[in-house]
């Protein structure tokens, strides 16, 4: 049996795409109701994260963020020696080196497995997957995990895939910031968004058009990754540069502006897109006010 920990946005077709292949699940969600519609698809739903734990041989934890891993991990060991214990959730390097020490200590294996890709990647089982810590868990469940990831690089430590995920992310949460605040400068002197693309279309960085620009416009850009998230994995790779010495002086202004839009925003539960309609109410809000005072 696999159980899957945490039933939100990643968890849930991840345990979809399991049932649908024919692997029997059981999953946990701290919110109870979130993880019933599984039971429809044919997923045992667990009281606790101790009956999960017994009831099955892998757990998938799948939770937003470190407190939430250290507080299944710890139900989750104590319930089961022996269990495998695969963490897709994105977390800091020290916590995963914290957690292989955890389950190790309980006769536990425990593997990092970090994700690139949505919620639309997970259900379409292409998921890109960077792993690390006890690599015997791949080598058994590999076949199960190749039902939501199409590649996994295996890069050593659990540390290692925690804080590769984070590398990567930046890059990403960089390149969509970039595009925001270009499409809002143009905007700002008048420049509409075809003669932007006339040009852009003509340069490398089409890619990110492509990529960014019709998800930051978009009035009804679906939900795929929080914002309050985002903002998370951008401190979480601020505090891993940190703990090493090294500063991130970029990384830091993606942090903050996350931050802002969840906190000042309010907009820690819509999708993190949101933030080029943040950046653009803060500049009217401030003509506004200018203009008052
Ligand atoms: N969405 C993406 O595109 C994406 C891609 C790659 C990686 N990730 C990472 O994958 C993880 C899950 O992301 P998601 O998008 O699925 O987030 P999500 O929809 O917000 O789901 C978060 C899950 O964590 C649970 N949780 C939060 N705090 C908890 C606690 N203290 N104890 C137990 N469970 C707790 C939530 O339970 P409740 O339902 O009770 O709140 C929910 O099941 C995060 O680390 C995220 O950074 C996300």
């Amino acid at each position: 049996m696999i159980g899957v920990v945490g039933t939100g946005l990643m968890g849930y077709p991840i345990a979809k795409r399991l049932l649908a292949a024919g692997y029997p699940v059981v999953v946990w969600n701290r919110t109870r109701e979130r993880a019933l519609p599984l039971a429809r698809e044919g997923a045992a739903v667990a009281e606790s994260v101790t009956e999960l734990a017994e009831k099955s041989e892998l757990a998938l934890v799948v939770v937003s963020d470190d407190e939430a891993s250290a507080s299944v991990l710890e139900q989750l060991t104590s319930a089961k020696r022996g269990l495998d214990v695969v963490n897709h959730s994105t977390v800091t390097p020290m916590h995963a080196r914290w957690a292989h020490g955890l389950c190790g200590e309980r006769g536990c294996r425990y593997l990092t497995l970090t994700v690139m890709g949505g919620p639309t990647e997970a259900e379409r089982g292409e998921l890109v997957g960077m792993a690390g810590g006890d690599r015997e868990v791949l080598d058994r469940w590999g076949e199960a995990i190749g039902r939501y990831v199409r590649e996994v690089v295996y890069v050593g430590s659990a540390e290692a895939a925690a804080a590769l995920k984070l590398a990567i992310n930046s890059i990403y949460f960089s390149s969509m910031l970039s595009v925001a605040e270009a499409l809002l400068l143009a905007e700002r002197w008048g420049i509409g968004y075809e003669k932007f693309r006339e040009v852009a279309d003509k340069l490398w960085i089409k890619v990110l058009l492509d990529r960014y620009a019709g998800r930051l416009l978009s009035e009804k850009q679906p939900l795929r990754f929080r914002m309050r998230l985002a903002a998370k994995d951008m401190l979480y790779a601020v505090l891993a540069g940190f703990s090493k010495g090294q500063p991130l002086p970029h990384i830091t202004a993606i942090a903050q502006t996350f931050l802002e839009a969840t906190t000042i925003g309010g907009l820690g539960e819509e999708d993190y897109t949101k933030v080029y309609r943040f950046l653009r109410s803060t500049q009217a809000d401030r003509a506004t006010s200018t203009k008052s005072g």
